[in-house]
């Protein structure tokens, strides 16, 4: 019999769910990987199982789950969309914690984010802290790992910055730029939730870079990284989001919603005082990456409508 420990992971071949499985699989541990793409290409040369999601079925869900000791969650939707939405994703979420009980599954190592709150005005806020508190009272061994933004090679807000400022000749910030924001490399991400899965007691942490910038102090370090000497100049948030929506309209992508810079200058992605659980510096990172970071557009809805291609690096 295999002395293996069978761990679940949410899209295992996505952007935090690869690298945590990469972890896993290093530790020699077995991984199935649960997705509603199953034709997205396997970066583990089939060393992982696939199991599809089944949110319509909790028992077939509980039925994927069978043998697994820990969950690790990190399925959420970026925002609300014809195919997708928030609302839809808290039910979701709670079938699938509802499975993970049914199943025997020892604990659920769930991806959150800083400042999530059910009584946020902002509805990702709110319905993350929404399930936050159902997890919480829900009875089951659990860590709420709450990252404030994710880079790596294949992120989308970091990156997207970078190729913005790769083509336009000025850069517009929302607002002053004055709030803060604390970057997290996706690989600290994944030895955080790593660690967290091992612990027995419920823990509640947030996943923060050693970096803390303002936004526009983000920008400038980016701008300055690729060699791009821009303009940075102080828009409305309601010229900003129509800036962005228009961008998004020429790519065919959610270039930024409407939420997304209003919970950014709401200081959200930020929390003061906070002790950073990850050790990559991102001003280093896009340093050696100068000459790739942000050449190619990485676009959210595409990762949507084609999921038998990888996320683009
Ligand atoms: N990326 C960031 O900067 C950031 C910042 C703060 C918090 N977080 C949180 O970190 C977690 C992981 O984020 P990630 O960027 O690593 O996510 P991801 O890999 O792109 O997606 C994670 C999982 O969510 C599913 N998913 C994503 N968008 C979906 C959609 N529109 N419809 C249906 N399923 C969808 C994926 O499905 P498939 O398996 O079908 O691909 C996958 O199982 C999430 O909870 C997110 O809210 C991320």
């Amino acid at each position: 019999m295999s002395s293996k420990t069978l761990h679940a992971v949410t899209g295992a071949f996505g952007f935090t769910g690869k690298y945590l499985t990469q972890r896993l699989l290093d530790e020699g541990e077995a991984v199935v990987n649960l997705t509603g793409s199953p034709k997205r290409p396997d970066p583990f040369n089939g060393r992982v199982a696939l199991r599809p999601f089944q949110f319509h079925d909790a028992a077939a869900m509980a039925e994927a789950l069978q043998g697994v000791r820990v969950l690790y969650n990190t399925y959420w939707v970026r925002c609300n969309h014809t195919d997708f939405s928030h609302v839809r994703a808290v039910r979701n979420t709670l079938v699938l914690f509802e499975a993970a009980r049914a199943a025997g599954v020892e604990r659920i190592v769930h991806v959150s984010i800083t400042n999530a709150d059910p009584a946020s005005p902002f509805e990702s806020f709110s319905a993350k802290g929404q399930l936050e508190k159902a997890l919480q009272s829900f009875g089951l061994s659990h860590a709420i790992v709450r990252p404030a933004v994710l880079f790596g090679p294949e992120d989308i807000l970091i990156n997207n910055i970078a190729w913005a400022l790769r083509r336009f000749p000025v850069f517009g910030l929302f607002g002053d730029g004055s709030y803060h924001i604390q970057p997290i490399h996706v690989d600290d991400m994944a030895a955080l939730m790593v660690e967290q899965g091992k612990l027995r007691e419920n823990t509640l942490i947030n996943a923060l870079g050693p970096e803390d910038f303002s936004y526009r102090e983000l920008v400038a370090m980016l701008a300055e990284v690729l060699g791009k000497k821009r303009r940075l100049i102080a828009l409305s948030p309601k010229v900003g989001y129509f800036a962005a929506t228009l961008i998004g309209k020429l790519i065919g992508d959610v270039f930024v919603t409407q939420e997304e810079i209003t919970g950014l200058m709401a200081d959200l992605l930020h929390v003061p005082g906070a002790p950073a659980t990850g050790t990559t510096r991102l001003s280093d990172w896009a340093r050696d990456r100068r000459d790739s970071l942000g050449r190619i557009y990485h676009s959210e809805l595409d990762r949507r409508r084609d999921s038998s291609r990888p996320y683009s690096a």
